[in-house]
């Protein structure tokens, strides 16, 4: 199978950049857009260019760093899959492929196809985490909580951080992926203590870094984890119960 790709180079993040076309012969269908990017550095380096900056790590679709945009698609061409499992065999022999970093203005492009996502961590840091004091970890049925309720943080729990919604949204809105941690945190009964804290710092973060959700829906068509869309409710929801309860204290 043989590609062209066009794959956006940039030397550093002051650089301009500019799209550059290699064609890659000896691809085989079952191959992941991330092989066919190494197939084509391996051809690079043979012939002493510099080969494309890009991140993997698990490529087994759990932690998120693979994220770029294919033929304008964060991820690529299937839906709810991430690049590292993106099979070549979704296009055609001799088809032209575009390969981009995610785009969004929240991620500043630092070399070729990497980005910098450190405003997502920067939510995660404000509050996506729950205090509880060090020592020895409680039985886990200590708390108890119903198969349901589980189930139902699971599905939010699942997010791995991509950006890929972040990148899809015409807005450059983070709201599926704030929405995900505070929907998984408030949902567990170990994190109730600080919810009202976490939604207001994480929600103040996102709403400084990331634009507003008009509820396009485009971050849930092209999650990897296929976060609901319902995710995106659990940002004014938690807001509100913590605006609630900021004016319940206030009036004693
Ligand atoms: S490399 Fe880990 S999700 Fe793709």
């Amino acid at each position: 199978m043989k590609l062209t790709l066009e794959v956006y180079r940039q030397a550093s993040p002051d650089a301009a950049g500019h799209f550059e076309s290699h064609q890659v012969d000896g691809l085989d269908p079952t191959m992941s857009i991330l092989d066919a990017l190494d197939t084509l550095n391996d051809q690079l380096v043979r012939d002493g260019k510099e080969a494309v900056a890009f991140e993997s790590d698990c490529r087994e679709g759990i932690c998120g760093v693979c994220g770029l945009t294919v033929n304008s698609r964060p991820h690529g061409p299937t839906p709810n899959m991430t690049a590292c499992h993106q099979r070549l065999m979704s296009f055609h022999d001799g088809d032209t492929v575009r390969l981009e970093p995610l785009r969004s203005a929240a991620f500043p492009v630092q070399r070729d196809l990497i980005v910098a996502r450190d405003h997502l961590d920067d939510v995660v840091q404000s509050g996506a985490w729950v205090s509880i004091d060090a020592g020895t970890a409680p039985d886990a049925d200590t708390v108890l909580t119903t198969a349901e309720v589980s189930e139902r943080a699971l599905t939010f729990a699942a997010c791995i951080g991509c950006g890929a919604c972040v990148a899809a949204c015409p807005n450059g809105s983070a709201q599926l992926f704030v929405g995900a941690k505070l929907a998984h945190l408030a949902t567990l009964p170990i994190s109730q203590p600080e919810a009202r804290k976490r939604a207001r710092t994480m929600v103040a973060v996102a709403d400084a870094n990331f634009g507003p959700c008009s509820l396009h829906g485009e971050c849930a068509k092209v999650c990897p984890q296929s976060i609901p869309l319902a995710a995106v409710a659990a940002v004014p929801k938690e807001r509100i119960r913590a605006l609630r309860t900021d004016a319940h204290s206030a009036n004693g």
